[in-house]
């Protein structure tokens, strides 16, 4: 009898699961379909992206017992695609030197280290402590660099006895957010760190032993802030039309700072430059735009920070894949989530291209989020003027939009989402003003912070090609617009009361459009 009971018991409980498992996740106001988001609990920063034996892992800031930011560990996932994630157990615990802040991690693949096992290469992190002790006693020398490796593909990890590998000898209050890679020309591992208004650049030849070769930035590009989460990455110039060199090979370097973004808060520059093994320096062409004060910006919306690369991505793909966090100092604490705060951008590859106008970085989604389409439609209008509605056709609460403008730029063209509420978010162009713009002010939940919908946003068109494109991602609580071919971007998140359920196209001067839409499948568990 008693066997039986327990038996009952066991399979009441498995089936509980099932019934659970079957009716997916119980309803989470704002929790997306498609863009990463912690189980549970405060999320920052990307980490340690790197990409070995058919994995892609996303190790991420993250404090477990809070939705806000607290003492830092470094969360774990992984995925086949960039689309579906698994979650992983926590890689990195804070220790007896400090919170592990963020951190790149690379494959050791020659074994320079010596870190591997078994004849396999290592799986490297390279991330800074944060000593609370040596932070409240008044030092200035409590963020330092430390290194741990793991020989089960990212599962277990061990931190280096030696650690730090390297000190702040400086004394540089923030000193952070070290990102290595491979060097093949100068044959060493390069490493480069935030030091509050700059850059410092150092050398390795086995991850544990570094010296610095230069520093960078002090009097260039945007400096309303911090500078923190560099990643400096060597690119292939795509040119738009045929140039005496092809093939060019520039190093770009990406630098987030906060606050001093363009729209107010955390944003992401980028620099175009070369280097040489030792030095940085900028590219004629890119110079004047990154004078003092001038910066170029990776995403001209709110909410794409601390966005570095993914490491060892197989040559036989070669694409530069990127990951912001899609949020905001400002306000990112504040955010009303339950359960979890904040989500990653969407995966996207950067390319360097070469524009009549000069050499510009441009983010594109990747190509695997086609996966997600359903319910394609199209519709193409010679003549349009006014208003057409597409919320019978489309999911307006995760989607995807492709609109080409073909001839004669519009007034004002944009896509208005809204609910039964009347509360409505806005993205589009303006020509008047020559710029796109995102526009949350009516979007719903805001008294959360003074600045998240005081305006609207705006990011400057790059180009004067009088073919205009606009590629939207839209997802609950956030959309993320790739305009002119990924030239100018727009990331910004927003808080409807309901889920927005229409969605309208808008233009108050004739304008030639091809639009193709898509519903979007969920992609989370
Ligand atoms: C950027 C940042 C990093 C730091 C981490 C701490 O958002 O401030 O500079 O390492 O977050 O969580």
């Amino acid at each position: 009898m008693t066997r039986n009971l327990l038996l009952f018991f066991i399979l009441s409980l498995w089936a509980c699961k099932t019934i659970y498992m079957n009716s997916g996740n119980p309803p989470e106001p704002y929790r997306p379909l498609f863009h990463f988001t912690p189980p549970q609990m405060w999320m920052n920063d990307p980490n340690g992206l790197v990409y070995y034996e058919g994995e892609y892992h996303l190790f991420y800031q993250y404090y477990p017992e809070a939705t806000v930011w607290g003492p830092m560990h470094w969360g774990h996932a992984v995925s086949t695609d960039l689309v579906h994630w698994q979650h992983l157990p926590i890689a990195l615990f804070p220790d007896s030197l400090g919170y592990i802040f963020s951190g790149s991690a690379v494959i050791d693949w020659n074994n320079t280290s010596k870190l591997g096992k078994s004849g396999k290469p290592p799986m490297v992190a390279i991330f800074t402590h944060h000593n609370m002790d040596g932070e409240k006693a008044g030092t200035h020398d409590f963020q330092f660099q430390s290194l741990a490796y793991s020989n089960d593909k990212g599962r277990t990890w061990t931190k280096y006895p030696g650690n730090p590998v390297l000190p702040n000898t400086e004394k540089i209050r923030d000193f952070r957010d070290p990102h290595v890679r491979w060097d093949a020309d100068s044959k060493q591992w390069i490493l480069v760190l935030a030091a509050q208004n700059h850059v410092k650049i150092y050398g390795s030849p086995d991850l544990i032993h570094w010296s610095h070769l230069s520093d960078f930035g002090e009097n260039l590009g945007a400096h309303g802030g911090v500078w923190e989460c560099p990643d400096l990455l060597p690119m292939t110039v795509e040119n738009i039309y045929p140039v005496s060199s092809p093939n060019e090979k520039k190093w770009v370097l990406l630098q987030s700072l906060n606050p001093g973004g363009p729209n107010g808060g955390s944003a992401t520059q980028y620099f175009v430059g070369r280097f040489d093994g030792k030095n940085f320096t900028l590219d004629p062409d890119f110079a004047p735009l990154a004078a003092n004060g001038k910066a170029m910006w990776l995403d001209w919306g709110k909410d794409n920070y601390a966005g570095v690369t993914w490491a060892d991505i197989p040559a036989s793909d070669g694409r530069n894949l990127f990951v912001g966090w899609m949020s905001n100092w400002e306000y990112a604490t504040k955010v009303p989530t339950k359960t979890w705060r904040s989500a990653m951008t969407l995966p996207r590859s950067l390319h360097l291209k070469r524009y009549p106008e000069g050499l510009r970085l441009t983010s594109e989604p990747i190509k695997e989020l086609e996966k997600l389409r359903t319910k394609p439609t199209e519709l193409n209008m010679a003549d349009f003027n006014g208003m057409v509605d597409l919320s019978s056709t489309i999911d307006a609460s995760s989607m995807e939009l492709q609109l080409e403008v073909e001839t004669g730029l519009p007034g004002e063209l944009s896509i208005e989402l809204s609910n039964d509420l009347g509360e409505r978010y806005i993205i589009g162009y303006n020509a008047a003003r020559n710029v796109f713009f995102s526009d949350r002010r009516q979007t719903g939940k805001h008294d959360f912070s003074e600045t998240f919908a005081a305006k609207r946003t705006e990011a400057p068109r790059l180009t004067s090609n009088k073919h205009l494109s606009l590629h939207l991602f839209f997802d609950v609580a956030s959309c993320e617009l790739f305009a002119d071919g990924g030239l100018t971007a727009i990331t910004e998140i927003y808080f409807p009361t309901h889920n927005f359920s229409k969605i309208k196209l808008q233009s108050n001067r004739s304008c030639s459009v091809q639009l193709k839409g898509y519903s979007l499948q969920r992609a989370s568990k």
